[in-house]
C-alpha cells in the first residue's frame, strides 16, 4: 500500500524534556482522547431493548470486537455507529466530537464494511474503487486501488462486473473499497463471511497493518481465529 493515513505521532518520554510541563501533559491528554466513545447506548425497537446501557470505546490503533450471539445486537450497535439508524438513547462521540454523518469530518474519518454488501450492478471491479478513492479525494488514487486490486487478490476480476464475482469475491472488493480511501475508524461487520483461508488469513495480515498506522477498528464477528489475531478487547453483547 502506498497511501495510509498519517500516523499519530507517539508520545516520546526522554530525559531532556524540552517545553513547559503544561503543554507536555496537553499532549497526554490528547493522545487519551479515544478516537470513537460511547456512553449509555440504547437502541430500542417497540417494546424490546435490543441494545441498553452500552459503553464503549476505541482507542487509536486498537481493535476492538463486538461478540455475542446472532440477534444480540452487534450490527446494531455498529449501524447507530455509522449513522445509519438512530440510537433510542446515548451519545456517540468520534474523535471528540458528536457523531454527526452530515459533517464531511465524520465521513472522511469513518470507513464502513456492514453486511448488506451492495455495488453498482454496471460498474466494475476496478470502477467501483476508482470511484471510491476518487470521492474521497486520495492522492495518486490509481497506484493506491491497483495496490489495493493485488493486495486484496482481484487483479484479475479487475475488469469484471459485481455479479459475476464470487461470493467471496465480493467480500474482498467490499473490504477493497474500505481500503482505498482515507480512513482513521474501520467498522467492518463480519468481514469474515465468505472468506476461505487464505482470505482470512490476508483480512488479519491487513488489519494488524491499519492498527499499526494508528487506526482504530470496531467489528463484529463470530470468527474466534480472526478475534484472536486482530482485537484487543472483546465486548460481549447478550439477548435481553
Ligand atoms: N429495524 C428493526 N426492527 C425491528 N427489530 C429489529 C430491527 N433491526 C434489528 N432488529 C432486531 O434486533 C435484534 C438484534 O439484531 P442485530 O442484527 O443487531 O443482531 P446481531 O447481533 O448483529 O446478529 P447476527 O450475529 O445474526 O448478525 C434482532 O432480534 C433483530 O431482529
Ligand atoms: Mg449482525
Amino acid at each position: 500500500m502506498s497511501k495510509r493515513p498519517a500516523k499519530k505521532t507517539a508520545e516520546k518520554k526522554g530525559p531532556e524534556k524540552k517545553g513547559p510541563e503544561k503543554k507536555g501533559s496537553a499532549k497526554k491528554r490528547e493522545a487519551e482522547i479515544p478516537l470513537l466513545r460511547v456512553r449509555g447506548l440504547g437502541r430500542r425497537f417497540g417494546e424490546v431493548d435490543v441494545v441498553k446501557d452500552l459503553d464503549l470505546e476505541v482507542k487509536a490503533g486498537t481493535a476492538v470486537a463486538l461478540i455475542g450471539p446472532n440477534g444480540s445486537g452487534k450490527s446494531t450497535v455498529l449501524r447507530c455507529i455509522t449513522g445509519t439508524d438512530k440510537p433510542s438513547e446515548g451519545e456517540i462521540h468520534l474523535d471528540g466530537r458528536k457523531l454527526d454523518e452530515r459533517d464531511p469530518r465524520i465521513r472522511a474519518a469513518l470507513a464502513v464494511v456492514m453486511d448488506d454488501i451492495d455495488f453498482f450492478p454496471d460498474l466494475s471491479v476496478v470502477e467501483h474503487l476508482d470511484l471510491f478513492a476518487h470521492a474521497h479525494g486520495v492522492a495518486d488514487a490509481d497506484t493506491l486501488v491497483d495496490d489495493v486490486l493485488q493486495d486484496v487478490g482481484l487483479i484479475d476480476q479487475s475488469g469484471q462486473l459485481p455479479g459475476t464475482l464470487s461470493t467471496g469475491q465480493r467480500t474482498r472488493l467490499a473490504l477493497a473499497s474500505a481500503f482505498v480511501r482515507p480512513r482513521r475508524l474501520l467498522v467492518l461487520d463480519e468481514p469474515e463471511q465468505r472468506l476461505d483461508s487464505q482470505g482470512l488469513a490476508w483480512l488479519a495480515d491487513r488489519l494488524n497493518a491499519d492498527k499499526a498506522d494508528g487506526l482504530g477498528i470496531l467489528m463484529a464477528s463470530h470468527d474466534q481465529g480472526l478475534i484472536d489475531a486482530v482485537a484487543d478487547r472483546t465486548v460481549e453483547l447478550r439477548h435481553r
